[in-house]
């Protein structure tokens, strides 16, 4: 009996040698040798070889499939057989072919194109082999960020993306008309989701967050993912060690979940596999240090740019926790180390291999005086963090959180180049389209 089945059925063994099956997807690619020929079949869920032995097919089918042209869609009928000369070990032998949506001029060919060219046509390279790779590793990141904080009692709280102020500086904020008045596109949700920690205890964000970021670089997109945990009573060091956690457990599902799509991307696992906890710590003056033997032009004070993280990280085998940055390069929520009144009680986590800061977190200035004062201090207006005030105006405890970048995240993990890969549709300052 003939079913229509996914490509990953067949290539997972839950359809059987010898069966009669159907598939639906598009031509990734045909070739031809002698009395045989080869389509690559694409469905989504895999690429399957399926070979017609022409003289043993009426002249129809054999016409139906020579005239297939990549990407172009169908529905083809064979034999399961196993092989392991086909890619995945399993091969269609063909009885019957079903074109669907003909693909003339294809603009993707096998050829190399240049990436601007790739990403005018990103809703067409999705398709392509590594682009799939990344996605589904993405996907699993994302999952993986859900199930760690679901299976410890986090609370999922959702936060707004039209806000009243910036979170994150007044140089990156999106303005948007709204009604009568300004709104601003959300830079974090880590204000609301300290409401949801003295609501909950343990609450986390995850949503689009957006920066207009005017530079051009490998790390920077304006519309950005962004999970953020926040915990009430925890202070730096408890906020470390859940972001350490939370990381080996990222790296190590996609290890174990997506090894073929690393395969493709033939991404050097063996660095992924050191990303376990404890992560080295290193206060701000230690990196500082580093800076200044590896003999780096750095002034103390600064925060680290991109040559500086990649300096400080070369130095260790896993991600790096550099935690007490100066007070007046970070933001204003954050909470000063008694004992360093200069210092925030701030961390940040630079991944390995080049890839930067992927988390930036710390603890919360929990004083209702202090913070007022802070809000006064960074000219942001006072009456649009009211509400947030009420923290500290109505049973305030310490509490800490942290943000990590989903794009970088999947860009370190698949070691990508660039974060434009990592997201479905990427959107840069020069990029609005598709
Ligand atoms: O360090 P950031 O700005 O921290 C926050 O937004 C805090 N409110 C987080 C918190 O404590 N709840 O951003 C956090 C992370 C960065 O480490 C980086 O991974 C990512 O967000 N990120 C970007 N990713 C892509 N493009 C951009 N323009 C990004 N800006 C930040
Ligand atoms: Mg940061």
């Amino acid at each position: 009996m003939q079913s229509t089945v996914y490509i990953e059925d067949i290539l997972n063994h839950r359809a059987n040698d010898g069966t009669e099956v159907t598939l639906q997807g598009w031509l990734y690619h045909k070739r031809s040798s002698g009395k045989l020929l080869f389509l690559l079949v694409r469905d989504g869920t895999g690429i399957m070889q399926c070979t017609l032995f022409k003289p043993s097919l009426d002249a129809k089918t054999v016409e139906a499939a020579e005239g297939l042209s990549q990407e172009a869609s169908l529905t083809i009928t064979g034999t399961v057989h196993k092989d392991d000369r086909a890619p995945g070990g399993y091969e269609l032998q063909v009885s019957g072919v079903t074109p669907m949506g003909s693909s003339v001029d294809y603009p993707i060919t096998p050829k190399e194109h240049g990436p601007e060219f790739l990403m005018d046509y990103r809703h067409l390279w999705l398709r392509s082999k590594n682009q799939h790779a990344i996605l589904r590793i993405r996907h699993t990141i994302i999952k993986a960020i859900r199930d760690f904080f679901d299976n410890r009692g986090f609370t999922l709280v959702d936060t707004p993306i039209f806000t009243p102020a910036a979170c994150e500086g007044t140089s990156t904020l999106f303005e948007t008309d709204y009604f009568d008045t300004k709104a601003y596109l959300t830079q974090s949700g880590q204000l609301y989701a300290e409401a949801g920690a003295m609501a909950f205890g343990k609450a986390y964000c995850f949503g689009p967050t957006f920066r207009a970021e005017k530079s051009k670089t490998r790390r920077h997109l304006t519309e950005f993912w962004m999970v953020e945990p926040e915990v009430a009573f925890a202070d730096l060091a408890d906020n470390m060690v859940l972001a350490e956690q939370f990381l080996e457990y990222i790296v190590q599902t996609v290890l174990k979940d997506r090894a073929e799509e690393l395969t493709t991307l033939e991404r050097d696992t063996t660095k992924l596999e050191n990303v376990k906890a404890p992560f080295p710590r290193v206060h701000y003056d230690e990196a500082v240090k580093i800076l200044k033997e590896a003999g780096l032009p750095f002034e103390y004070g600064n925060d680290f740019g991109a040559p500086d993280e990649t300096a400080i990280s070369e130095k260790f085998d896993r991600p790096v926790i550099i935690h007490h940055y100066p007070s007046a390069v970070k933001s204003f929520y954050m909470k000063r180390d008694p004992g360093e009144p200069d210092k925030a009680l701030a961390m940040d986590i630079l991944a390995p291999e080049g890839y930067g800061e992927i988390v930036g977190g710390s603890q919360r200035e929990d004083d209702y005086e202090v913070l007022l004062a802070r809000i006064k201090e960074h000219k942001l207006p006072a009456e649009a963090f009211d509400w947030y005030l009420d923290l500290r105006r109505y049973g305030t405890v310490p509490h800490s959180g942290f943000g990590l970048g989903v794009e970088r995240t999947v860009a370190w993990i698949c070691g990508l180049q660039h974060v434009r890969e990592t997201i479905p549709f990427a959107r840069m300052i020069h990029r609005l389209k598709p």
